[in-house]
């Protein structure tokens, strides 16, 4: 029976990793996977999430199952950080998932289920796993002009000439903020046009929101979800929070889904459960009561929130050290949009060629479609990214 299986093409985000390791370099860079780094390489444990593990350790009495939904605190929790009080709680059913890609996966097992016509519209380019879920199950995928491979900002009037020629019913995937991969974001004029276009022709959002608190801050990185969640009849979310507290590894996630009225969230609700039962029983609870625990203590909310805005203007920061930095070298403001984008990620915009050549002239490592994380800088490797990129002819 093996032998019939074929094989699968590694992931090229997390090959790039593997590759990453088995440099010997000392001067290499890791500008790859969406993993925060502070200025010592090191993916912190985040203050609050210590605390929060700490009291949950002195307090948990039972490690038996608890819904297949998860905890309805974390539901809750979440919900409230996401959609604030945009949408009637009693409209929006939600359950726990094994991190974003969890939640990901679930939604696009709804929508199959639900309609098994849809197609779903994802960014050009969008997080190449989107597409590999997709692709796996069997579900149609358009992709909708996004990047401006000119201006490194969002190619707008593209975008809505794409979105235009959908049909109703099909899904419209939409990054919550701090696109992924290239940065780019909409502000919230274009995402009011995004809503207009999905209500005059019938499309069913779905958003992706992992990086919440990266761009412009907690609640400004909602606001487009938020519209949207409260313009449209029906829509999915899929959250992760394994960026904004630091969870990586306990795979937290949770799948929403927002409905016109309690029949349609109870019809929702059950689907999302029974999801969970088929694809993995209950979902993991330690990263969710981790994040509950801190969403319903005043003190570790306030800590936890400080933490992740302190790494989000120290991204800030870098992004505009790098812009600088270009600007010296090059005399000109072509990588001013560096300076633009928001969230973990920007895309240089260059050729796999280049990409490749920094790796090996310069110990740099950025994914194949020159998407770098920022957060992989430090204020001393800065200037050698930016004379890499200088030297290389980008
Ligand atoms: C990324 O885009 O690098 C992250 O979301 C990690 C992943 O799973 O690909």
């Amino acid at each position: 029976m093996f032998e019939n299986l074929k094989a699968q093409p590694a992931d090229k985000i997390l090959a790039l990793m593997q590759q990453f390791r088995e440099d010997p370099r000392d001067s290499k860079i890791d500008l790859g996977v969406g993993v925060y780094k502070n200025a010592e390489g090191v993916t912190p444990v985040m203050r609050a999430v210590k605390a929060a593990e700490h009291k949950i350790w002195e307090t948990q009495e039972s490690k038996s199952y608890v819904g297949l939904a998860g905890d309805p605190a974390y539901a809750d929790g979440m919900i409230s950080l996401i959609l604030g009080d945009a949408v009637a709680r009693g409209n929006i059913a939600a359950a726990a998932t094994p991190g974003g890609t969890g939640a990901v996966r679930q939604a696009f097992e709804l929508i199959r289920n639900a309609n098994p016509n849809a197609r779903v519209f994802v960014s050009d380019p969008t997080w190449p796993n989107h597409i590999s879920i997709l692709k796996y199950l069997n579900i149609e995928t358009v992709s909708y002009r996004y990047f401006d491979r000119e201006t490194r900002g969002v190619n707008f009037d593209g975008m809505i000439e794409d979105l235009k020629g959908a049909n109703p019913g099909d899904v419209v995937l939409l990054h919550g903020c701090c696109h992924n991969p290239t940065g780019a974001n909409l502000n919230l004029t274009q995402w009011q046009a995004v809503v207009d276009v999905l209500n005059e022709k019938g499309l069913i959002p779905m958003v992706d929101i992992a990086y919440q608190g990266f761009g412009d801050g907690l609640e400004e990185d909602a606001q487009g979800v938020r519209l949207v969640a409260s313009s449209v009849p029906e829509c999915l979310i899929a959250a992760s929070c394994s960026k904004n507290f630091g969870i990586y590894r306990e795979r937290t996630g949770l799948l929403m889904a927002v409905a016109q009225d309690a029949d349609g969230q109870a019809l929702n609700q059950s689907t999302l459960s029974f999801l969970n039962r088929q694809n993995y029983s209950f979902p993991p609870d330690h990263g969710a009561r981790i994040v509950s625990t801190i969403l319903n203590d005043d003190a570790l909310r306030t800590d936890w929130a400080a933490e992740l805005e302190d790494v989000r203007l120290g991204m800030l920061a870098l992004r505009q050290q790098l812009a600088d930095e270009l600007q010296n070298l090059t005399g000109s403001d072509r990588f001013g949009f560096l300076a633009q984008h928001r969230g973990m990620f920007s895309l240089l915009g260059t050729s796999a060629d280049l990409v490749e050549k920094m790796r090996v002239d310069n110990g740099i490592y950025m994914v194949g479609d020159s998407r770098m994380n920022i957060a992989g800088l430090n204020t001393q490797t800065v200037p050698v990214l930016a004379k890499a990129i200088v030297d290389a002819g980008v």
